[in-house]
């Protein structure tokens, strides 16, 4: 399938994205993982073992108190490295074109991502995780406790049947 001089393929849509930012952002550190290039990288954290770092800059480190408490996190960054503004895309995965917001793709308005990683180990400023689909340096955006609790559901589904397509 070809591309674009944008990078996009047939039947995908850009949105015209506003000139002005609404809001900005702090990156409050760096993601370490073994991965260069996007080829490489796990699809999700859960395809991959291998253990990975969050570096924190050295501002935010006290906001680490307590975190050893949890056995898994919530890790919010930013994928500064997709193409921003699709929002009909063809994954290859997917036998039609889809709705970014129905997809978790990279390549996004916003170039969030999440991943829930276990935690292994905190050694000063950083922490030892697993669970980690990313690239080596991917700007991280947040940390939160994953409260199995409150933010498991068992019983979520993706392509349910007689969904619109
Ligand atoms: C499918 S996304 C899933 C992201 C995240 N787990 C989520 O659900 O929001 C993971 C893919 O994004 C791509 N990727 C990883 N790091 C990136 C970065 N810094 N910038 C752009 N693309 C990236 C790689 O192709 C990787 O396999």
């Amino acid at each position: 399938m070809g591309t674009d001089e944008f990078g996009t393929r047939p039947g995908e849509e850009m949105a015209a994205l506003p000139a002005d930012f609404d809001a900005g952002l702090y990156f409050i550190g760096r993601l370490r993982t073994p991965w260069q290039a996007r080829q490489d990288c796990p699809k999700n954290g859960l395809q991959t073992d291998a253990l990975c770092t969050v570096e924190l800059d050295p501002a935010y480190v006290p906001g680490l108190r307590a975190v050893t408490g949890c056995t898994h996190l919530i890790l919010l960054y930013w994928m500064d490295r997709a193409t921003r503004g699709l929002v009909v895309q063809r994954p290859r995965h997917a036998d039609g074109p889809r709705g970014t917001f129905s997809l978790r793709s990279p390549a996004r308005p916003n170039p969030i991502a999440l991943s829930v990683v276990e935690l292994i180990a905190r050694e000063g400023d950083t922490l030892r995780v697993r669970g980690l689909d990313c690239l080596d340096g991917t700007p991280l955006l947040d940390i939160k406790p994953y409260y199995a609790s409150t933010d498991s559901r068992p019983e979520a589904q993706v392509d349910r049947a007689g969904a619109e397509p």
